[in-house]
C-alpha cells in the first residue's frame, strides 16, 4: 500500500512568536517544494495559534497545505491539571496532530508507556493524529537491547487500541543518542528498527493496517542524510528537530521524502 510521507518540524522549546510566525510563512511559502508529502509544524503550544494563522490552518474551508501539531497534551478532556492542556484545546486552536511520548518529556518528565497510551486513546477521540514517539537509549543499544526496548515501548504506549485506531497514529522511532547529538542512525540500524515496528504493528493491527501506517524517523535529521533515510523501505518521513528552525533545510528534507 502506498504510504504518504510525513515530514514534522519539531520545533521543541525555541523561537520567540516573530520567528515562529516567520518560520512559518517561509515554510508555507516554499511548501511545494515537498508537493505530495505531509509537512507538519509544531511549535510550543503558545504560539500554536499564531501559528496556525500564519499557515492559515484555522479556516476549515481552506485546507492547510502545511498542517499543524502540538508537542504534547494531557489525558484528561479538563479539570485540575495545572499547566496542561487537552486534545479539544489542540483541536479548538487548528491542531491536526500532536506528538507524544516524545523520548525528552520520558526521560526529564517521566512519561510511562502508560500514561502515553492514555494520551494515544485521547487525542484519536478528539481526533488529532497522534505522532508516537519510541526510541531506544545509547546504553540499551550497546547492550543489545534495542528491539526488546523498541518493543516494550510500542506494545506499551500503543496499548488497547483498535485496529481502525491504529491506521490513523504516526510512529516515531528516534534512537535517543541521535537526537540533537548530530550522530545520526545509519539507514541500515534505521530500517532494522523500522521494519521491527512494522511487524509489532501487524500483530497489534493485521498485516494490511500496517503496510498502511507511516512511520518517521527521527534524530539528526539534516538535508545531507534525508534521502539516503527516504529510501529505505519502511522510513516513510521525518521528526526533524533542530534542523528545522531553518525553512529551507527543512523544505529540503520534506522534499527527499517525494
Ligand atoms: P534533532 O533533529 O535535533 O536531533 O531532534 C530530533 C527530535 O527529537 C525530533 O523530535
Amino acid at each position: 500500500m502506498p504510504r504518504t510521507s510525513i515530514v514534522a518540524g519539531n520545533w521543541k522549546m525555541n523561537l520567540d512568536r516573530e520567528a515562529a510566525i516567520a518560520l512559518a510563512k517561509a515554510v508555507d511559502a516554499g511548501r511545494g517544494q515537498a508537493e505530495g508529502v505531509d509537512v507538519v509544524l509544531c511549535p510550543p503550544s503558545v504560539y500554536v495559534e499564531a501559528v496556525g494563522t500564519a499557515i492559515g490552518s484555522r479556516d476549515p474551508s481552506q485546507p492547510a497545505s502545511v498542517g499543524l501539531g502540538a508537542q504534547n497534551m494531557w489525558d484528561q478532556p479538563s479539570g485540575a491539571f495545572t499547566g496542561e492542556v487537552s486534545a479539544a484545546m489542540l483541536v479548538d486552536m487548528g491542531c491536526g496532530y500532536v506528538i507524544l511520548g516524545h523520548s525528552e518529556r520520558r526521560v526529564l518528565l517521566g512519561e510511562t508507556d502508560d500514561l502515553v497510551a492514555s494520551k494515544v486513546k485521547a487525542a484519536l477521540a478528539a481526533g488529532l493524529t497522534p505522532i508516537v514517539c519510541v526510541g531506544e537509549q545509547l546504553a540499551e543499544r550497546e547492550a543489545g537491547q534495542t528491539h526488546q526496548v523498541v518493543s516494550t515501548q510500542v506494545r506499551g504506549s500503543l496499548a488497547g487500541l483498535s485496529a481502525d485506531q491504529l491506521a490513523k497514529v504516526v510512529v516515531a522511532y528516534e534512537p535517543v543518542w541521535a537526537i540533537g547529538t548530530g550522530k545520526v542512525a545509519t539507514p541500515e540500524q534505521a530500517q532494522d528498527v523500522h521494519a521491527l515496528i512494522r511487524s509489532l504493528l501487524a500483530e497489534l493491527a493485521s498485516p494490511e493496517v500496517a503496510a498502511g501506517i507511516r512511520i518517521q524517523y527521527g534524530g539528526s535529521v539534516k538535508a545531507g542524510n534525508a534521502a539516503e533515510l527516504a529510501a529505505q523501505p519502511d522510513i516513510d518521513g521525518a521528526l526533524v528537530g533542530g534542523a528545522s528552525l531553518e525553512a529551507e533545510g527543512f523544505l529540503a528534507i520534506a522534499a527527499a521524502f517525494r
